[in-house]
Order: structure tokens, then C-alpha cells, then sequence
């Protein structure tokens, strides 16, 4: 019997910084059996460039362009009539998804009622889906599970016999959502999102974690988050990136407030989830405003660099000095995802 193994994608810092982009290219080249989101709902918007076409998922993992059996895991929670909604609008447009798609049967689902508690939600800003009052239930055990709601039916699948059943073992992609800085445990509480965005919450899916192949964290040269907390700073330059670099929520069409990067932060995520390989997403947006800064110390020091090499630099040699799990040259700039 083979083994279940796994390659793992995670935000290292508040969501968007092009996942979707990362996950569809790794579906594409490696021979996944697999792949899984793991976290989160439908509060997440992943935007995905498929033949020069633009898709936006929320819930459905990106396997379904390259044919891959794609799995919401038991992590996950589940707006039903959203999940069916977003099926049938990827079948319009020549996407398999009611066959590759599943469920996990111990997903949870983010009912009617869970949306409705969250219409008039100011405090945290969240992205109004329901999110954290399923996982509220879910963990004060009032919840619903997939299994227990009939129109998932015909997708419903066994989390263990899914990965496990099999002896050809499987290859999994494991896709998350949100980000470090809006995990429920390392994010900026109550400032966060209801889940684990971590390498944790991938392992949870049923991955032994020593099977885990290579963790790949995704990143921006700079940082954005939409939410309540005042977040951004006053340079002007932030204000061009946010425009540039069209920063506005994929699930909600709210602009994201922009900082500088934050590099004590990048390198907590990286270590935390022990990342393997550091892709610097939106480097064009940077290049293209031409201010190049980095906070080294908890928002005090901000360095300012004179151009986008020397900038790259000083970043590689943080990063590699104080990330020990990131291997040589696995650091990897890269565009914005309509540009590849
Ligand atoms: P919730 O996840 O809807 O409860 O929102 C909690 C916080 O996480 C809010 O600040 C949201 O804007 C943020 N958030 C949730 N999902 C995403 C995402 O996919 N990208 C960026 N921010 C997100
Ligand atoms: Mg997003």
C-alpha cells in the first residue's frame, strides 16, 4: 500500500496574494491525484487565469482546470447553495466541476442563518459569508455537516477512504485560504478570519506530516488586508499601489488598505508553517510605482531602497537568515497572475 503525500500552498500574509495562481500551476505540471482546499469558505476569492480566461472561485479547489478530482475537506465550511452555484457556473464556461468536485463528509456547513447573523457585521470587517458563526457552531458542536444536508448528496465523500482508500496512494495539493496574518491563532486577534491557514490546518485533512513534501509560501513585495483595523500607511506611494496593483477583494470589491512589507512578519509565517519555497507574487506592481521600503522592525524601522534589485537583495538575505527551512534559491519573484 502507498502513502498519502502532499505539497502544501499557504498565504503568508492577509490573503490575495495570488494562491490561485501558484495552486493552478502546480496542478498543471505535477501528477496530483488530488487537490484539497482545507480551510475557510466561501469567504475566500481566488482569481485564476485558465487559457487567457479570468475565474474567480471561492469554494471549488483549483484541480477542476486540469481535471484534477478536486475535495472541499472537513476543515472547510460549506455555503451549499453558494458551492452549487459556483459548480454550475464553472460547467457554463467548459469546466468539469460536478465531476471532479467532493465533499468531505465531516465538512461544516455555513447555513442561511449564518449569513443573516452577519448582514450588518462591523466590527472585524469580515466578508459577511457566514463564516465564523459556522465555525462557532461547529465548535460549540450545533453545527451541520455536509452529510447532514441532502442537496450535497451526490458529492459527499469519505475524508479517510478519499486519500486513504486507494492503494496507489494519493498526491495531494493542498490549497489554503486567507492567510497567515488572518489565522485564527498567529493572526492579529479578533482581527482574523475563523480558521487555520497554516500548514496545520493542511495536515488536518489527513496528511501525516512527515509526508509533506514541499511547503510553497506565497507573498507580495508589500502587504494588504481589508478589514476594520486601521492598517495602511500615509506615503503616497502606498496609495499608487493600490492602485497599480488594482487591490480590491475579489469576494467583496472592497479596496485592501496597502502597507510596506513587513519582513519580521513574513518570516514568522515562513518559519511557523516551515516554508520550503518563498514566492514573491505582484513584483511588477512594485516596479512599476518605483518606491521600494521594508519594515525590519515591528513597524518603527522602515528602510527605504533605491531600486527594485537592491530592494530583492536585502529581502533574500533576511529571509534566508533568519528562515532556516527555505532552501537555496527558493526564493522566486514573480508577476501578478494575469501576466504569466
Ligand atoms: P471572515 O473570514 O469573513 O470572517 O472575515 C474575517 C477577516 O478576514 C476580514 O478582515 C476579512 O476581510 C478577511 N478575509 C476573509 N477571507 C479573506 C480572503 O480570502 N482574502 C482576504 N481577506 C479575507
Ligand atoms: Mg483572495
Amino acid at each position: 500500500m502507498k502513502s498519502v503525500c502532499a505539497d502544501v500552498v499557504i498565504d503568508l500574509q492577509f490573503g490575495d496574494c495570488g494562491k490561485g495562481k501558484v495552486v493552478h500551476c502546480l496542478a498543471a505540471e505535477r501528477a496530483y491525484t488530488h487537490v484539497m482546499r482545507f480551510n475557510g469558505g466561501s469567504n475566500a476569492g481566488h482569481t485564476i487565469y485558465h487559457k487567457g480566461k479570468k475565474f474567480v472561485t471561492h469554494l471549488v479547489p483549483a484541480g477542476v482546470f486540469h481535471g484534477v478530482r478536486s475535495v472541499v475537506a472537513g476543515g472547510c465550511v460549506v455555503d451549499v447553495d453558494k458551492l452549487l452555484q459556483e459548480i454550475r457556473g464553472l460547467e457554463k464556461l467548459g469546466i468539469p466541476a460536478s465531476e471532479l468536485v467532493r465533499v468531505a463528509a465531516n465538512a461544516h456547513i455555513a447555513t442561511r442563518k449564518h449569513v443573516a447573523e452577519e448582514e450588518n457585521e462591523q466590527k472585524i470587517g469580515t466578508t459577511r459569508t457566514g463564516n465564523g458563526p459556522a465555525y462557532r457552531d461547529k465548535h460549540a458542536r450545533t453545527g451541520r455537516r455536509a452529510h447532514d444536508d441532502s442537496r450535497l448528496s451526490h458529492l459527499l465523500t469519505d475524508p479517510y477512504l478519499e486519500l486513504w482508500g486507494s492503494d496507489e496512494g494519493s498526491y495531494v495539493l493542498m490549497e489554503g485560504a486567507q492567510g497567515f496574518g488572518l489565522d485564527v491563532d498567529w493572526g492579529d486577534y479578533p482581527y482574523v478570519s475563523s480558521s487555520n491557514c497554516t500548514v496545520a490546518g493542511a495536515v488536518n485533512a489527513g496528511i501525516p506530516p512527515q509526508n509533506v513534501m514541499e511547503i510553497v509560501g506565497v507573498a507580495k513585495p508589500y502587504v494588504t488586508y481589508v478589514g476594520t483595523k486601521k492598517f495602511s500607511g500615509d506615503h503616497p506611494g502606498l496609495t499608487e499601489i493600490q492602485r497599480v496593483g488594482q487591490e480590491f477583494g475579489a469576494t467583496t470589491g472592497r479596496p485592501r488598505q496597502c502597507n510596506w512589507l513587513h519582513l519580521p512578519l513574513l518570516a514568522m509565517a515562513a518559519n511557523v508553517n516551515g516554508v520550503n519555497k518563498l514566492i514573491m507574487n505582484k513584483t511588477d506592481v512594485l516596479e512599476a510605482v518605483g518606491e521600494f521600503r521594508a519594515y525590519t522592525d515591528d513597524k518603527v524601522d522602515l528602510i527605504s531602497f533605491s531600486s527594485i534589485e537592491r530592494f530583492k537583495g536585502f529581502v533574500e538575505n533576511y529571509m534566508f537568515s533568519k528562515c532556516p527551512s527555505i532552501a537555496d534559491g527558493e526564493i522566486i519573484w514573480s508577476s501578478s497572475p494575469e501576466k504569466i
